[in-house]
């Protein structure tokens, strides 16, 4: 695959998952320093999912998120465009539900749901807006969607030393444990351009949700925001 360009089809974003399927999980634990785990676990604690609620979990990928959401007792669905991704999370986790199926048109009734979630795949989605508002039609009123991503480290001297890590280091790394290193240099890259915890809230607020806000994970790499369904 050539470098990674930031424009990408859905097509094309779902052939590069693909390519990293086999090892993506490890790939992430590896890379994170085994943060991944406390991130899951956090945003399941963010979304307060109660026994018996209707939850998905938006780009699922192998259903690592899902699985941890799981948890909860609530009924979770993973959802990704990526076969080849949820052909090994059938294989790892098959007692976790997924599902094939785009992000911008998604196989749900209006207010179907009670809360719609989404782990480090909002930013691979081609128009951003446009998926969020399609998780605000599928999501009752009152329910609530929770974004796990990336974001800004919110100390300046910690942030130099994370884009370091993230434009040289990252991208040695996954040469030696991705199946498909330059995924890692589109991810390095899609992190940097993606907006910060204020951008990123304005953009969920202005998609059809209410009472937007924001918690920081281990010093802003990684951002929750928190809305509900207006
Ligand atoms: C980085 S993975 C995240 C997987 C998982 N949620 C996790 O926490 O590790 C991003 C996923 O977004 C999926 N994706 C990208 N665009 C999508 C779309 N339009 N609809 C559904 N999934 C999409 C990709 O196929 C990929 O599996």
């Amino acid at each position: 695959m050539s470098r990674a360009s930031l424009e990408k089809e859905p097509h094309e974003v779902a052939a590069m998952f693909d390519a990293v399927a086999a090892r993506y999980d490890r790939t992430n634990t590896v890379l994170s320093f085994g943060r991944d785990r406390a991130w899951r676990r956090a945003t399941r604690a963010a979304l307060a999912l109660r026994t018996g609620e209707r939850c998905l979990d938006l780009a699922a990928g192998t259903g690592v998120s899902t699985e941890e959401l799981a948890r909860s007792g609530a009924l979770v669905v993973g959802l990704d465009l990526s076969l080849g991704m949820l052909a090994v999370g059938r294989k790892v986790r098959p007692a976790v539900g997924l599902l094939a199926g785009d992000a911008l048109a998604l196989p749900f009734a209006d207010g179907a749901l009670d809360a719609v979630t989404i782990s480090f795949g909002l930013r691979n989605i081609s128009d951003t807006a446009a998926a969020l508002r399609e998780m605000a039609r599928v999501t009752r009123p009152g329910g609530r969607l929770v974004v796990c991503e990336f974001s800004a480290p919110v100390n300046t001297a910690f942030r130099r030393v994370y884009l370091g890590y993230l434009m040289r280091a990252l991208p040695a790394v996954a040469r030696r444990v991705s199946s498909n290193p330059d995924a890692y240099v589109y991810l390095a890259e899609s992190i940097r351009a993606w907006p910060d915890q204020a951008g990123l809230g304005a953009l969920m607020a202005g998609s059809g949700w209410a009472d937007v806000t924001w918690r920081n994970l281990t010093g802003g790499i990684v951002a929750l925001h928190h809305a509900t369904r207006g």
